[in-house]
């Protein structure tokens, strides 16, 4: 992978992105950001009140704005809210500037995590986020790595993504958690 290259984790509303995305950015020495936070910092306020405020459209707009921003900056880890990859200039731009990894669950375990929190406005009603999550699955078959997560400790999923982008050659062995520091 050349090192300039970003990883971007991105899957639907409780795949553990963010979660993920810490141990996964020590591991490969690089620093973490959550798309989500950097929107929520740039609006001012919770990503509810972005959306109360300026209605999706509105949060779409700045949540593209922050994701260039962050994909020109340092080699990082960057966790994608899972709205992000469904609209084709963010993906266009994502696949230029780095690699894209979809962790996959299943439904219901999206539904156990995300269904009815707060702080996601579009996890409110279960019949709309089974379709979109329905409607999502062919768009995040596009990421270039797919991580199964289903079931999976974090720590384990972080193993599984290093191995994939190790088996893509995406990422060199010698950048790795375990390797001695370079000389
Ligand atoms: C969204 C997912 C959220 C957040 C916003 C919209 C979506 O991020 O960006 O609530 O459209 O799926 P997470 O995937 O981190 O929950």
């Amino acid at each position: 992978m050349r090192p300039e290259r970003q990883i971007y984790l991105v899957g639907f509303m409780g795949s553990g992105k963010s979660t993920v995305g810490p141990p996964l950015a020590l591991a490969l020495g690089r620093p973490f950001h959550d798309l989500d936070r950097l929107v929520e910092a740039a609006g001012g306020n919770r990503i509810t009140k972005i959306f109360e405020r300026l209605g999706e459209s509105g949060f779409r707009r700045l949540e593209t704005e922050r994701l260039r921003r962050i994909a020109a900056a340092e080699p990082s880890v960057i966790a994608v809210g899972g709205g992000a990859f469904h609209q084709e200039a963010n993906r266009r731009l994502m696949k230029r500037t780095g690699v894209t990894v979809w962790l996959q669950v299943s439904l219901e375990t999206a539904r156990e995590r995300a269904l009815g929190d707060r702080d996601r406005p579009l996890a409110r009603d279960p019949a709309a986020f089974r379709r979109l999550f329905e409607e999502r699955l062919r768009i995040y078959g596009e990421a270039d790595l797919h991580v199964p997560a289903e079931g999976k400790t974090p720590d384990q999923v972080r193993d599984d993504v290093i191995e994939a982008l190790v088996r893509a050659d995406i990422k060199p062995a010698t950048s790795l958690r375990n390797d001695p520091p370079a000389t």
